[in-house]
C-alpha cells in the first residue's frame, strides 16, 4: 500500500509528519473547523484516478464555512487545484482518501473568524470492511440536533458525539451504533447514513432527521431510481421499524456501502446480506471505479 509523503497547509507542501496546528487555536481548542472526506478511485482500465463527486463535497464545505462565519473562505476552483496538487505530489499507485480541513489556526479567542487556514491530505484507501454485514446497536446517546450542533455542517466538533457513540457501541459488543433523534426517530450512524428495505421498498430517514446531507446517500438514491424506476422513500422512521426491515445498509464516502445484518442482536430479515443491498453495493463500486461509462459527470479526473 502506498504511504502519504507530503501534506499541504495554506497552499504549501511539506513532509507529511511536519504539519502543525497550535493547541491554543480555536480550530483545535473549540472545534472551529469544517472538513470533507473525498475519495479518488483508480479506473482499472486506464489506471487513472478520478475524484468522486468532488463538486458536491466542495459545495458542502462552502456551506460549512458560511455557517461557521469564517471570514476568509476558499473558492471551489482553488481547492480543486490544491487537491490535485497534493494527490500528484504523493504519487499514489492506488485509490486515495482526501481530507480537506478549514479551521482557525492562530492563537486567538474562541469567536475569531479570521485568518482561516486549510490543510489537504491524501491517504491510502483501507480495504472495505464488513462485506458479510455489520451488527449495530441502537445507541443510548441521541443524535445532535439542528438547532444545537447542526449535523448538516460537517464540523469536527460534531465528531465528539460520534466518538462517544462508537466507543459505547464497541464496549457493548457491537460493530457500531444507530442513533435516534431526540424525538426517538431513526437518524443515522455516527459516521454514515442508513437505508432500509421495508415491504420491498427502499426507505431512508428524511433530511430533517438530524442527518448530514450525505453525498453517498444522494448517490444511492439516484442509482436506485435509475436501476428500478422507483424513487427511494424519504420519511421519518420509527425505532421498531428497524426490527421489521427485510434489509438494511449504511453508506458514506468513508464507509462506502456496508450491509447491516442485525440491530440490537435481532436479525435483519434472515440475518444475511439481502439482494437489494448486494446489488446496490456492487453498482456503487462499479460507478465509483469508473467501470461503467454512466455517471461520468460524477468523476473528476486527477490531472
Ligand atoms: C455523520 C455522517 N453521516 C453521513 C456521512 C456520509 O456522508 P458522505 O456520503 O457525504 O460522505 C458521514 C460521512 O462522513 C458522516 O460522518
Amino acid at each position: 500500500m502506498w504511504q502519504p509523503r507530503v501534506i499541504m497547509q495554506d497552499g504549501v507542501l511539506m513532509p507529511f509528519a511536519e504539519a502543525r496546528v497550535h493547541p491554543l487555536s480555536p480550530g483545535f481548542a473549540y472545534g472551529a473547523a469544517v472538513f470533507e472526506g473525498i475519495r479518488a478511485y483508480r479506473d482499472p482500465a486506464s489506471g487513472r484516478l478520478a475524484l468522486f463527486r468532488l463538486k458536491e463535497h466542495l459545495d458542502r464545505l462552502a456551506f460549512g464555512m458560511k455557517i461557521m462565519r469564517f471570514e476568509r473562505t476558499f473558492e471551489e476552483g482553488y481547492l480543486r487545484d490544491r487537491i490535485n496538487e497534493v494527490i500528484r505530489a504523493n504519487e499514489p499507485d492506488d485509490d486515495v482518501y482526501v481530507r480537506v480541513l478549514v479551521y482557525v489556526a492562530t492563537v486567538s479567542p474562541m469567536t475569531t473568524a479570521t485568518p482561516v487556514s486549510f490543510t489537504v491530505a491524501a491517504l491510502p484507501r483501507e480495504k472495505p470492511k464488513y462485506a458479510e454485514g455489520m451488527h449495530l446497536g441502537v445507541s443510548s446517546w441521541h443524535r445532535l440536533s439542528d438547532n444545537a450542533s447542526p449535523p448538516r455542517v460537517k464540523s469536527t466538533a460534531n465528531y465528539h458525539s460520534s466518538r462517544l457513540t462508537i466507543l459505547q457501541a464497541r464496549a457493548d459488543g457491537y460493530d457500531g451504533a444507530l442513533l435516534l433523534t431526540r424525538n426517538g426517530k431513526v437518524s443515522e450512524t455516527p459516521i454514515a447514513c442508513v437505508f432500509f428495505v421495508r415491504d420491498g421498498k427502499l426507505v431512508t430517514p428524511s433530511l430533517s432527521s438530524d442527518i448530514l446531507e450525505s453525498v453517498t446517500r444522494d448517490t444511492i438514491m439516484r442509482l436506485h431510481q435509475d436501476m428500478t424506476g422507483v424513487p427511494v422513500i424519504e420519511r421519518e422512521i420509527d425505532r421498531t421499524e428497524i426490527y421489521l426491515a427485510e434489509e438494511a445498509f449504511v453508506c458514506g464516502t468513508g464507509q462506502e456501502v456496508i450491509p447491516v445484518v442485525s440491530f440490537d442482536k435481532l436479525p435483519v430479515g434472515d440475518g444475511k446480506v439481502g439482494p437489494v443491498t448486494a446489488h446496490l453495493r456492487q453498482r456503487y463500486f462499479d460507478v465509483v471505479h469508473g467501470k461503467t461509462a454512466d455517471y461520468d459527470a460524477w468523476r473528476t479526473r486527477v490531472n
